[in-house]
């Protein structure tokens, strides 16, 4: 089986004949089995696996990285979003040169990487080339930014001043849940992450886990799609309903679910960068656990108090009330604690030749079917859909 799963990577690049399509899709259909019952299984198994690749290939670094939410102007209306169009918040846009003091702000206290994250809007579609330039000029920082959709052209501008990486999250492979949540079309997102792989960022992508009337397949599809484009980061994060949007009232994402797609999608994608998202922070708590599951990055937040108390794109966000300088140092020290290392280097993803290693996933699911027959169960695969499904009526 091993030479099949090579081939599903080629899927959406080689020009192939109806007999190959269609035996490319039965290897599709038996990964996405397969991580489908990776996904119902204990955890345990897979988290050490996890943990034992990430240590491998990280050499046990988890590094840090800095976010700076510039503004929370959004045209977009995402039905799981605090900060959509239609959300009665108060709305900022800070100034380009307050968003490269805090970047040189960020270096200064140890970070490596700067996260420039806002909600879609064009305010800033010239004149972040020239925050980006400064930022390069001034600093030796890693810039990553996340804006959200914009044309091939200013992903190219933004490239072209010095941009480094780029974040858009598919948030969910289920074109009509996609639809249904954003109003908008999940080929026009994979459109923009094509743009962005073309035009050399490090691309990242990622999902929610737990959205409302999402399916485990769905989740299994989402990895294989992790693999399958061969995404350089990938920000994986339990729903967390927001007061003020239709989903105000639906049950949080699952914290367990949520940790075993990151261990498979570490398993899976091996050296690609995954962070402990600020979501599954926020479920779990700034404890050790947050590196159970593989993750080997977090974001440390920059934003000044007043602008991040109104980024709020989920209630409770861990973030908010610490001062940055000393969430940094007690996260060094949480780091420590487990046996990692904290890293304030770019810690950028070194591309070569990927084969994704559906061959581990294979040899643990097999293991664990072994010990829990009744594990598997379609009752057992209710109950963790179910924890999904009870918000239908909204969307
Ligand atoms: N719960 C969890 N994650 C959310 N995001 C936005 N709203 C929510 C929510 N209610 C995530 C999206 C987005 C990222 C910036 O935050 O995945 O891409």
């Amino acid at each position: 089986m091993y030479s099949y799963y090579i081939i599903i990577i080629s899927f959406h690049t080689v020009n192939c004949n109806t007999n190959t399509t269609d035996f490319k899709l039965h290897v599709a259909k038996h990964l996405m089995s397969l991580i489908e019952k990776a996904l119902i299984l204990p955890g345990e198994l897979l988290f050490e696996e996890a943990k034992k690749i990430r240590d491998k290939i990280f050499n046990k670094k988890i590094y840090l990285r800095a976010i700076i939410e510039f503004s929370n102007v959004c045209v977009n209306d995402c039905a799981y979003c605090g900060i959509r169009r239609s959300a009665d918040v108060k709305r900022y846009a800070m100034k380009e040169e307050e968003i490269v003091k805090l970047a040189q702000y960020a270096e200064d206290i140890g970070y490596g990487t700067i996260v420039l994250q806002s909600g879609q809007n064009s305010i800033y579609d010239e004149s972040l080339c020239e925050v980006i330039r400064e930022i390069k000029e001034t600093t030796s920082l890693a810039v990553t930014l996340s804006c959200g959709e914009k044309s091939f052209e200013t992903y190219k501008k933004w490239k072209e001043s010095g941009a480094d990486r780029y974040l858009l999250k598919q948030e969910t492979s289920n074109p009509e849940l996609f639809r249904k949540l954003t109003n908008r079309s999940l080929e026009k997102r994979f459109a923009c992450l094509k743009a962005l792989l073309d035009l050399n960022y490090e691309t990242g992508s990622g999902n929610i886990v737990g959205l409302p009337e999402q399916k485990l397949e769905d989740i299994a599809k989402d990895i294989v799609t992790f693999a399958e484009w061969n995404f350089d980061m990938l920000g994986i994060g339990p729903f967390i309903p927001c007061y003020g949007t239709p989903l105000e009232n639906c049950r949080a994402g699952d914290v367990e679910l949520t940790m075993k797609v990151i261990a498979i999608s570490r398993i899976v994608c091996k050296d690609v960068n995954i962070p402990a998202t600020t979501a599954l922070r926020t479920k779990v708590g700034e404890v050790s656990n947050i590196f159970d599951c593989g993750a080997n990055v977090v974001m440390g937040n920059v934003t000044p108090y007043e602008y991040k108390k109104l980024y709020r794109i989920y209630p409770g966000k861990v973030c908010v009330f610490y001062e940055p300088e000393s969430w940094l140092e007690n996260m060094k020290e949480l780091i420590k604690s487990c046996g990692l290392k904290p890293s304030g280097e770019r810690g950028s993803r070194k591309k070569g030749r990927f084969k994704p290693n559906f061959k581990t996933l294979e040899k643990i699911v097999e293991k664990l079917n072994n010990l829990s027959e009744d594990l598997t169960s379609w009752e057992k695969r209710l109950e963790i859909e179910n924890i999904t499904k009870d918000c239908s009526k909204l969307l």
